[in-house]
């Protein structure tokens, strides 16, 4: 997970207006002011699906997202409460903002995000330049908080979980993002893992309905969308009520997803190890759609440390989930998530981590020393593990990882490979995109490729990314 993701900023279309902004914006008003607002987008990609939802909550006010906070009229921080350093990394960021601010008459400043629900008004206390706290189950709400606010109620602040559906509220998504696109099926989780803050910032575990994921996934594909990725904290417990009353999982959804003529790629994050049902597993094996890689976070290979956790299965659970995921897709490459510094870990316990990444083998992975997070179980047990453990720990743990991806990367040159063209590259001539297996790829190639499946054979790879060239134009195999 990137620690800070810049928000996809782009000039939103203004989407069809919700019940509560048709409510705001009378017929005898004149039409809405161009005004700026910058998004910024700290942690994990549910974070950056919501900045665009707010994007296109505020479209309708007349606000046009822009890229620099400078001249906006209105920032708004989405932020990351799941590591210290990610929490900290907001409060500089005000700083800076206070500054703006008093140059800038009418700027308002906006906080979103688990920050802004696991500290609620003290943000407001700690930096009172912030206009507005709203938590990540209320972001709805936010025109109404902007029009408090110019209604002279001073500050407005929301962190409730509010008993309608947030997603009901919200207007329809508006277009021109890429063709890889983001969408929340489900939020919140109740596996209580001792290290996360994740169930208090994010509530308990919500599945969306499977009727309304599939007119937004097919609003996604009408406007350009070629892949899905479908965001929860806990994907795989999904249990959304179907019109029938029955409950689907997400084995079944992802069957009914890759029904939707154009969407040719599927993929699901992040997976908890217990919940990898054999439905979902037999998927990978039967629906092309879904692509060959999976995150499926372990955080530890010690089976003292796991319990410690709270992570409801031990390191041989985790290799038998793969081996069935391997004998239904035999190509599938795994990521995950490791934590070193867990209080009580010893040598033995780190070295049963480097055993579990050398016998599984990962393609990618994103490693985190543990932070003690207020309030959770983790923060209170004795035996917290010294800093300098913690790094030379992390250090021998990300060297492995590095080496697995890399011989990866470099295993697949000479291999035909199906990228999804996303971008201009870097050099001219240049378009980048992704492989099934989310890896980088440049080659030399037309801008008019971009947003289509083309397959490339790859000539080199490398530890972050692959370079190729480019071999039948609008391939569409994936
Ligand atoms: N300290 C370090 N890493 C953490 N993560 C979650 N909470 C903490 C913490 N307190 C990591 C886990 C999780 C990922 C999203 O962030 O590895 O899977
Ligand atoms: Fe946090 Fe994931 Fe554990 Fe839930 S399952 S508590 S989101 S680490």
């Amino acid at each position: 997970m990137p620690e800070a993701v810049q928000a996809n900023a782009h000039i939103c279309a203004p989407a069809p207006l919700s019940g509560i902004t048709r409510a705001l914006i009378s017929p005898r008003m004149p039409a809405p002011v161009t005004r700026k607002v910058h998004i910024k987008t700290y942690g994990c990609q549910m974070n950056v699906y919501d900045s665009q939802r707010m994007a296109d909550v505020l479209a309708p006010l007349g606000y046009a997202v822009c890229d620099a906070a400078e001249g906006s009229d209105l920032v708004i921080l989405n932020t990351c409460h799941i590591r210290e350093r990610a929490a900290e990394k907001v409060y500089s960021e005000l700083g800076r903002l206070k500054k703006m601010k008093a140059n800038r008459e009418g700027m308002m400043i906006a906080v979103a995000g688990c920050v802004a629900q696991a500290e609620g008004a003290e943000i407001m206390r700690r930096a009172p330049e912030v206009d507005i706290v709203v938590g990540p189950q209320a972001y709805h709400r936010l025109p109404q908080m902007i029009a408090e606010i110019h209604r002279g109620a001073g500050k407005a602040l929301d962190t409730e979980f509010p008993v309608e559906d947030k997603f009901d509220a919200l207007p329809a998504a508006s277009g021109a993002q890429g063709p890889a696109r983001f969408l929340t099926v489900q939020e919140g989780c109740d596996k209580f893992c001792t290290f996360c803050v994740v169930p208090y910032t994010r509530g308990a575990e919500y599945s969306r309905q499977p009727a309304a994921i599939i007119a937004e996934a097919k609003r996604m594909v009408a406007d350009g969308a070629r892949e899905i990725s479908l965001l929860g904290q806990n994907v795989n417990a999904y249990h959304g009520e179907a019109a029938d009353g029955h409950d689907w999982t997400l084995g079944r959804l992802i069957r009914a997803l890759a029904e939707i003529d154009g969407l040719a790629r599927i993929r699901y994050t992040t997976s908890h190890p217990r919940d990898m049902d054999d439905d979902l597993i037999r998927a990978h094996g039967e629906v092309p759609q879904l692509m060959p890689f999976l995150h499926l976070p372990v955080q530890s290979g010690s089976n003292k440390i796991l319990e410690a956790m709270n992570r409801k299965h031990d390191a041989d659970f985790y290799a038998r989930v793969v081996d069935k995921l391997r004998t239904a897709r035999p190509d599938i490459a795994l990521s995950s998530d490791f934590i070193v510094g867990f209080p009580g870990e010893r040598d033995d316990d780190f070295e049963a981590t480097m055993k579990l990444i050398r016998e599984i083998g990962f393609i990618q992975a994103f490693s985190f020393k543990y932070s003690r997070r207020p309030g959770t179980p983790g923060a209170a047990m004795p035996q917290q593990i010294a800093e300098d453990v913690k790094n030379a720990r992390l250090a021998a743990l990300q060297a492995e990882l590095i080496r697995q991806q890399t011989r990866f990367n470099e295993s697949l040159a000479g291999t035909v490979q199906s990228v999804l063209f996303d971008k201009i590259g870097r050099y001219p001539g240049q378009i980048g995109g992704r492989s099934p297996f989310l890896q980088a790829v440049h080659c030399e190639g037309p801008a008019s490729l971009i947003g289509q499946i083309a397959e490339v054979r790859v000539i080199k790879g490398a530890q972050n990314s692959l370079t190729g060239e480019l071999m039948r134009a609008n391939a569409e195999a994936a």
